[in-house]
């Protein structure tokens, strides 16, 4: 595996049913954004065609605004519990603000998305955004990992992939935030060099606590000298 374009654990046959279930998907057939009439209401990925890769990652296109939305839509779905977001949020976002966000995690230096697939099947996605005004900082959110793609390196292959963008942006750090109960993703993030940083919020006994864990990232260069701002063109993004 490696971090910026991907290929981990290329196989010489793809297993035939490998296809995304289908029930995933089209219990989001009800979440149409009220804008989008000719839309198809999420893809299809059981339509995706096969690829001989079992893990690889990129970064999401410009017009991939439905893929973002129904992984995203999944997500919050499968594990309300590991995000600060919630589903009902997302539906009211318009077609419109898919497109927007789509374009943005595909071209702009201060957001980004990777997206994951298993054998050319899209399995999960990961966001890296510059938060507030740090511009210097890359904030990890909204890392899902399809139920049918877990325990493969899917997970890993993401964080890496989020990471190696943030370096090359010029971020100085990594933060992000985990619900303190997610062994698994707390584990997978401590496996990537990320270090809990500050105590968890809330109270013992609350519902929910988060716990910010932080990578350092070491000799990250910028043009034009150590200009302590990060990217050039960092401002806040919206936070999802
Ligand atoms: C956290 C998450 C991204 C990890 O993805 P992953 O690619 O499966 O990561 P890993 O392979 O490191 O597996 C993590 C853990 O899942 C468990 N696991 C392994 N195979 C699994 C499978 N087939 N199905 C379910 N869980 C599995 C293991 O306990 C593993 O822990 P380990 O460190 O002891 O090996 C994924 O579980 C997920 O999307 N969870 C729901 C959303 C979430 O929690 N997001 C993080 C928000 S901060």
């Amino acid at each position: 595996m490696n971090a910026t374009g991907t290929n981990v654990g290329a196989v010489a046959s793809a297993p035939a049913a490998i296809a995304a279930p289908g029930g995933y998907v089209a219990s989001l057939d009800a979440a149409r954004p009220a804008d989008a009439a000719s839309e198809p209401a999420s893809v299809d990925l059981t339509t995706v065609e096969q690829g001989p890769i079992e893990v690889e990652t990129r970064r999401i296109r410009a017009d991939e605004a439905l893929l973002l939305r129904s992984l995203r839509l999944l997500a919050l779905t499968d594990a309300p519990r590991a995000f600060s977001g919630c589903v009902g949020d997302e539906l009211t976002v318009p077609a419109s603000g898919w497109d927007r966000r789509a374009i943005d995690c595909a071209t702009r230096q201060d957001d980004y998305v990777a997206i994951v697939s298993r054998y050319g099947t899209p399995c999960g996605l990961a966001r890296a955004y510059a938060p507030a005004t740090e511009a210097y900082r890359r904030e990890l959110a909204a890392m899902w990992i399809a139920p049918w793609a877990r325990g493969i390196g899917a997970g890993d292959a993401l964080v890496e992939a989020a990471v190696a963008w943030s370096r090359e942006v010029g971020a100085r750090e990594v933060t992000l935030w985990v619900n303190l109960d997610n062994a698994a993703a707390r584990r997978l993030y401590e496996r990537h060099g990320f270090a809990v940083d500050g105590e968890p919020s809330g109270d013992p006994g609350d519902e929910r606590r988060w716990l910010r864990m932080t990578q350092v990232l070491t000799g990250v260069e910028r043009a034009g000298g150590a200009a302590r701002d990060g990217a050039p063109d960092a401002v806040a993004r919206e936070r999802w």
